[in-house]
């Protein structure tokens, strides 16, 4: 079970970080539910002291999803908000940062309710356009922080140029890589700096953890990643590491099914006379289709579609019986849900609009169900519209 040097993605997928146990052989990594190690005689141990700060579950997860992520190093944390407040650390006092201005409603709400309070100022500004993103560069800009695709409108930023522009202006480029995971993006190979995730979403893959991780490149990122990560102590546990570890093995087969399950999605919805527009970069419609092929390697399984009223978005979200009305998103079952009054609910109304966030827009997650029982169940609601 050596990964040569130049092993292909599913095969990193799978073995990454991961030796069989030293005790026994096991071919999985244990879950090492433990909160301390005990140490052979004074100031003599195995390299674990206290679980918060080493855990030999975590370690593989997080070495894992480094090489996924074609990173130096990774820090999983309890949950996709604590890993980018980790990330977030790195900025002091009257620091600057430019911000994809249709990123997820908690990652605005961090932003505009919590570090606001210690003097960091935030612009929102849409990220795929570049001039407009350097615009919004001041002197004490210290990162860029980009989601791409997004959610729930599905805009695309481009990496590589992003990650030009934080180069010039000497900030780092974060990016929340969470809708289409590594498998489809890979943002560090266009020069992003830190690369963040809810691993609950595509990672994890089976609506069963909540937690996050945040891969980074330089050494001095790192350092202080790993300084934080125990200093506040928001680390994944055991158990929810090995969950993880577990979906990441499946990564490409689940990518592969949600991203069939997206394209076919979209195009019925495209199709329907009861749906005013559909947000999927796979539709050759889509105004950044172009550049999401070329940075992406699939258009994913996120999509969403306007049916022009609450009244209408609400007999679908009500109508549906297949696919489950709920928050979240990227596990094998498909949901589906209304971004004004569940995900995006923390974005005030006047920015909810600007964005697109209408009241008639939903979102679906297509999961890995056969397509056509799919497309039936959204037949049905959709007739109800
Ligand atoms: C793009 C994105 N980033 C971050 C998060 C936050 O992750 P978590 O819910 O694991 O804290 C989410 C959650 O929906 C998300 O969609």
């Amino acid at each position: 079970m050596k990964l040569t040097s130049n092993a292909r993605f599913s095969t990193i997928c799978l073995h990454a970080g991961q030796e069989p146990d030293p005790a026994t052989g096991a071919i999985t990594t244990p879950i090492y539910q433990t909160s301390t190690y005990v140490q052979e005689a004074l100031g003599r141990h195995k390299g674990y002291e206290y679980a918060r700060t080493q855990n030999p579950t975590r370690e593989a997860l997080e070495r894992n999803i480094a090489a996924i992520e074609g990173g130096a190093e990774g820090f999983a944390f309890a949950s996709g908000m604590a890993a980018i407040g980790a990330v977030a650390t790195l900025l002091k006092s009257g620091d600057h940062v430019v911000v994809s201005d249709n990123t997820y409603g908690g990652t605005f709400r961090l932003f505009d309710k919590v570090l606001t309070r210690s003097q960091i100022s935030f612009s929102y500004v849409d990220t795929a356009d570049l001039a407009a993103t350097e615009r919004a560069f001041t002197p004490a800009t210290r990162m860029l922080f980009v989601e791409t695709p997004t959610n729930p409108i599905m805009r695309i930023t481009d990496l590589a140029g992003a990650a030009a522009l934080a180069k010039r202006r000497q900030a780092r480029l974060v990016v929340d890589n969470t809708f289409a995971s590594p498998c489809l993006q890979r943002p560090i190979a266009f020069g992003a700096d830190i690369v963040v995730h809810s691993t609950t979403k595509y990672l994890n893959g089976h609506s069963d953890s909540i937690g996050g991780v945040a891969v980074a490149v330089r050494q001095d990122d790192r350092e202080w990643l790993r300084f934080v990560q125990n200093a506040e102590g928001a680390i994944l546990s055991p158990f929810d590491s090995w969950l993880v570890l577990r979906g990441t093995k499946t990564l490409p087969v689940r990518m592969a099914q949600h991203t069939a399950n997206g394209m076919a999605l979209a195009r019925f919805l495209d199709a329907h006379p009861k749906v005013r527009h559909v947000y999927y970069p796979g539709l050759t419609g889509h105004p950044q289709h172009a550049l999401a092929a070329k940075q992406m390697s699939g258009f994913g399984g996120m999509l969403a579609f306007e049916l022009g009223s609450l009244e209408a978005a609400r007999r679908v979200l009500d109508s549906v019986t297949l696919i489950a009305l709920a928050e979240s998103l990227g596990g094998v079952e498909s949901l589906i849900c209304h971004p004004a009054t569940m995900t995006h609910a923390s974005v005030p109304a006047e920015r909810r609009q600007a964005l697109g966030i209408t009241d008639g827009l939903v979102r679906v997650s297509a999961g890995i169900e056969d397509i056509d029982d799919l497309k039936d169940d959204l037949a049905q609601a959709l007739e109800r519209a």
